[in-house]
């Protein structure tokens, strides 16, 4: 079935604004929509490959909105942050307006790959502790980390308030300091906590890998993209 909905609409739930300040856009010739302007808020729009610029920028349209970021150092994965800006403020604005979220956060000094969306079923497949969606981690730690150092994350360390030992899915040594360690769950400083466990201390944190998702090595830090459909199916969810 074939979608249409005016310009005005697209744009407001689009994520640029008020329905108000979308329709006076609209009259100021700052849209086009398929390479054409259009000052009609009313002009009624497939929604399929629909492709849009607002003040010269770019758009698809997207009724979900499914990203990745490369999240730098010293930013914070909330909303009201303590410290630090907020990794919000690496995104456009129309995505923060479409209260895009991130899916787990990652400790301020942590970096690498974040995912990101506004689908709350997604969001809830990707996150929940039910679906185990294995993270690999690249942990530099400041000993050097030897084998039985290695079976112990295999075999379970015992956490601070936690019931029972927790284990790594993987975990295998890079050179002698640094390690590509596998979680399912997703603990309060669970990486830090579990190198603690074992007499050592992270020194650096980047996660790289999400299910079969690797961070792009063409991704700047602090940058973002959307999700492909390579990438969602790496991820397991399509
Ligand atoms: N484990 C940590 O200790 N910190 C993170 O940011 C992610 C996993």
């Amino acid at each position: 079935m074939v979608k249409k909905l005016p310009l005005e609409r697209i744009i407001h739930n689009q994520g640029f604004g008020a329905r108000k300040l979308c329709r006076l856009m609209v009259w100021n010739n700052e849209i086009t929509v398929n390479g054409a302007p259009c000052d009609d808020p009313n002009a009624e729009f497939d929604l399929e490959n629909l492709l849009y610029t607002v003040r010269g920028e770019e758009w698809s349209y997207r009724e979900k909105s499914y990203l990745m970021l490369n999240k730098p150092s010293d930013y914070e994965c909330s909303h009201k942050t303590q410290h630090h800006p907020t990794v919000y403020s690496l995104l456009p604005h129309p995505l923060v307006v479409r209260d895009v979220q991130c899916i787990g956060r990652l400790d301020e000094d942590t970096t690498g790959l974040i995912l990101m969306s506004d689908d709350g079923q997604f969001i809830h497949r990707m996150s929940s502790p039910k679906h185990k969606v294995p993270k690999m981690y690249e942990v530099t730690c400041k000993h050097p980390v030897d084998d039985e150092q290695i079976a112990h994350i295999l075999k379970g360390v015992q956490l601070i308030d936690e019931d029972a030992p927790i284990a790594a899915l993987a975990c295998t040594r890079v050179n002698e300091h640094t390690l590509h360690m596998t979680l399912t769950e997703g603990k309060y400083h669970q990486v830090k906590r579990m190198i603690a466990a074992i007499s050592n201390r992270v020194e650096g944190l980047k996660r790289i890998q999400i299910g079969e998702l690797k961070l792009p090595d063409d991704l700047e830090v602090g940058d973002w993209r959307w999700l492909t459909a390579s990438d969602m199916a790496k991820l397991g969810v399509i």
